[in-house]
């Protein structure tokens, strides 16, 4: 029986023009495309340019978005959600600024911080909103802008992560549509949250007379630790949206996955027992997005025309906090812009 659902209605991206390959980054770390390639799969990033930050990437998403949804007025929009862990700053929030510089007017705007689990949560947040009936379109956008955050001195950070972002526009439809999200599941562990940190930012290091040392700004991630947590929870996290919305694993056409590293998404293939070829996977050409990653990865298989109308996809991510997410959707068709 049909009921209320988000509908997805249009999707767009957008990265900074600059783009680092594994070679540029052997000139100034102790690393080599080999170990970069094996180890993680990614050949390349983009990264911002001095002075461009997050609300600058959002809104080019976000109107490509709109664009794609074929959203002419600004009013039609009645809730913005950015997920992001690299907001322009701490206060206020960057998705009001977006809202304004996208003409949305005075639209209800909020923040998603989750991590790399950020575009997961902040798709149920704007679904649920649609059902709840308090909009009638979202906008969603994955935005981060991870440069200024890496210690160029890291190469355990420094080769992982990129800049970029993603956005989608949700709008009330119902669950026999082409597009709806037709289940969640999300969920936490924070007694791992210094797993992935960034130890300098926030009332917790200023909360004390410690002089914050330059150091302190940069992101840490024990990458050897989150790795088996990642497989694990986005493995039993798969399990579980795809019980909510009575999808057998064999019926899932393709597999959306964090792209934080393509031995991750294998080994999570492998666990949950899909074939590799359903793997959707984008970090190759744009490392590890955070939360612009899922969005990135669905715009780059749909330009690839590797999605058909009503196929069934699972998206499923995991992130600093520790956070995961997971959610499952059918496929409208649309084109991204
Ligand atoms: N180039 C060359 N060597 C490197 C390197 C680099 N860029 N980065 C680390 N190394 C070295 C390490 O120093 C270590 O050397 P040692 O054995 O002499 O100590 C060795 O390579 C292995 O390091 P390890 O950290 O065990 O590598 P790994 O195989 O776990 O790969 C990650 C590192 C970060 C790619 C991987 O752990 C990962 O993807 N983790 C999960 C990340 C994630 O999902 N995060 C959550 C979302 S953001």
């Amino acid at each position: 029986m049909s009921a209320p659902a988000a509908v997805l209605a249009g999707l767009g991206t957008h990265v900074p023009r600059r783009v680092v390959t594994n070679d540029d980054l052997t000139r100034s770390l102790d690393t080599s495309d080999e170990w970069i390639v094996q180890r993680t799969g990614i050949r390349q990033r983009h990264w911002s340019d001095p002075g461009v930050a997050t609300s600058d990437l959002a809104v080019e998403a976000g109107h490509r978005a709109l664009k794609s949804a074929q959203v002419d007025a600004p009013g039609d929009i009645g809730l913005l959600v950015v997920a992001t862990s690299t907001p322009d700053r701490q206060v206020p929030a960057t998705a009001p600024e977006v809202a304004a510089r996208l003409g949305l007017g005075t639209v209800a705007a909020l923040d998603v911080g989750a991590g790399c689990s950020g575009f997961v949560y902040a798709l149920a947040t704007a679904s649920a909103a649609l059902v709840a009936g308090h909009a009638e379109r979202v906008l969603v956008i994955g935005a981060e802008t991870f440069r200024p955050y890496l210690d160029p001195a890291d190469r355990t950070t420094a080769v992982i992560f990129g800049d970029g972002a993603g956005a989608v526009v949700l709008r009330r439809g119902t669950t026999d549509e082409a597009g709806a999200l037709l289940g969640f599941d999300l969920g936490s562990d924070g007694t791992l949250h210094d797993l992935v940190v960034i130890p300098g930012n926030g009332s917790r290091p200023r909360s004390t007379d410690r002089a914050l040392a330059p150091e302190d700004q940069y992101l840490r991630m024990n990458g050897r630790e989150v790795f088996p947590h990642a497989v694990r929870r986005m493995a039993q996290s798969s399990s579980a949206v795809l019980a909510t919305a009575g999808w057998d694993l064999d019926q899932v056409d393709h597999v959306v996955g964090h792209q934080a590293n393509l031995r991750i998404l294998y080994a999570l293939a492998r666990q949950l027992g899909v074939d590799p070829e359903r793997v959707v996977t984008h970090l190759e050409q744009v490392g590890n997005t955070s939360a612009a990653s899922i969005p990135l990865a669905l715009a780059d298989a749909a330009a690839q025309d590797r999605f058909r109308l009503g196929d069934r996809l699972l998206l499923t991510s995991f992130g600093a906090g520790l956070t995961w997410g997971s959610a499952v959707l059918t496929w409208p068709g649309t084109t991204p812009a």
